[in-house]
């Protein structure tokens, strides 16, 4: 069981529960299941609009989910959130990024962070 806070500025922190272990269960569906306003369009990892920033919090392993999906590389280059540097690095450290599509990524295990 994984504990997830969505925070912005506009709202109140709200705190969820997300079953782990499911390989579809990405940040956008759990939001949205629990009417967390985050914007989205296309769903699909291509708009770059579901951009959030993502933080441990449980300090027990420092993963923010999976490694970034293609998609979520290219769009988050495109926008500027990442630099083929920052890209290169990551690969090298084995290390997500901070920045992440909400429909891209899986939730796993771990007590994290989502601003939004
Ligand atoms: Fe378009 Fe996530 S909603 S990239």
């Amino acid at each position: 069981m994984a504990l997830i806070t969505f925070s912005n500025p506009e709202y109140r922190d709200k705190t969820v529960y997300a079953v782990a272990g499911s390989h579809t269960e990405t940040l956008l569906k759990l939001a949205r299941e629990n009417k967390i306003p985050i914007n989205y369009e296309c769903e699909d990892g291509e708009c770059g609009t579901c951009v959030v920033k993502v933080s441990s919090i449980d300090n027990k392993h420092q993963r923010m989910g999976g490694p970034l999906t293609e998609k979520e590389k290219s769009v988050l280059q495109a926008n500027g959130k990442i630099s083929k540097e920052e890209m290169e690095q990551m690969i090298i450290d084995d290390l997500p990024s901070p920045w992440r599509l909400a429909c891209q990524m899986i939730v796993r295990d771990e007590d994290i962070l989502v601003e939004y």
